[in-house]
């Protein structure tokens, strides 16, 4: 399977995109791997002419908003992130009525067509940097609620309105299952993701996304460390440090739809093209303007 792979990488001149929670097998057999940021980025830069996005809908939509004349086919067209929908159209224009002066900030977790009534798009790596920035006051923080507290707790001077989305795998660890690990592994610093809740991140030595997380464990001089995110992560986080433990405080850390994709998607993918994004051209060129904002804001 892995000579089918490449020899059709190189035939049609597809590069292969995968993001940390997907499955070893395909992280092993992508050429690129990833946090969200890094892979809508990179699309913008590669000289491929197909990508194929080894990733949940929102990823591959984000990579085709940010290059319209690329071919972008995702591996598994139904591998799709519950989050990503968790938000009221209709709520947004209210806000909006009542703050004439909000921004609509939009996690990278969103359909297009979300993305197509914010002002600009962030990601868990550069809410941060991007929110502080805007001159608004006003925050309409979407869909993510974890992900929105997390960043007004830091910026007090702005006036923060909370959406009610959240992602069932982060939620699902419980800050009692992490003091437990805690007291299995007393020397381990906690990593956790932002989507987890507060009383959990309350609990972390260290905060950020899937790629700071990685970043974090490679550069310390602790050798545990236990992990609060999806553990698809552990693949990169052991290939970069051999020699040191990563813990999970439960089993439950799985991103379903990540691990609907197969090296077999991957193969059918390069032959078929058929799970291509394809984006009703008015909904593309408004959501397409919040991410390449994203863009130049987290420069
Ligand atoms: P990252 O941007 O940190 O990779 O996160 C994506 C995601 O879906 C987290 O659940
Ligand atoms: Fe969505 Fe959660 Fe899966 Fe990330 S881990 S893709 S937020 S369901």
């Amino acid at each position: 399977m892995r000579e089918q792979i490449e020899t059709l990488k190189k035939e049609k001149n597809a590069a292969v995109l995968a993001h940390y929670y997907v499955a070893d097998e395909v992280q092993e057999i992508a050429d690129y791997v990833g946090d969200s940021y890094y892979l809508a980025e990179l699309a913008t830069k590669l000289s491929a002419d197909t990508i194929i996005f080894c990733g949940v809908s929102f990823m591959g939509e984000s990579a085709k908003l940010l290059n319209p004349q690329k071919r972008v086919v995702m591996a598994e067209a139904d591998a799709d992130c519950p989050m990503a929908h968790m938000v009221d159209l209709e709520r947004i224009a209210k806000i909006r009525d009542e703050y004439p002066d909000v921004a609509v900030v939009c996690y990278v977790n969103s359909t297009a067509e979300i993305k197509a009534y914010s002002d600009v798009c962030v990601t868990s790596s550069n809410a941060l940097k991007i929110v502080s920035k805007l001159p608004n006051k006003d925050i309409f923080f979407i869909p993510d609620n974890q992900l929105g507290r997390y960043v007004a707790a830091q910026l007090p001077q702005k006036h923060f309105i909370f959406n009610d989305g959240y992602c069932h795998v982060h939620t699902g660890i419980e800050k009692e299952a992490v003091l437990k690990a805690k007291e299995l592994h007393p020397l381990a610093k906690v990593l956790a993701h932002p989507e987890c809740k507060e009383e959990v991140l309350e609990l972390a030595d260290a905060i950020g996304s899937t790629a700071q997380m990685i970043d974090y464990a490679t550069n310390a001089g602790d050798r545990e460390f236990i992990i609060c995110t999806e553990l698809g992560i552990l693949y990169e986080l052991s290939r970069k440090n051999p020699d040191k433990r990563f813990y999970a405080p439960t089993h439950n850390q799985f991103c379903s739809n990540m691990k609907k994709i197969t090296q077999e998607s991957v193969l059918h993918a390069l032959q078929s093209e058929d799970a291509g994004v394809l984006l009703d051209t008015a909904v593309s060129e408004r959501a397409g303007l919040p991410l390449k904002r994203m863009l130049e804001l987290a420069k």
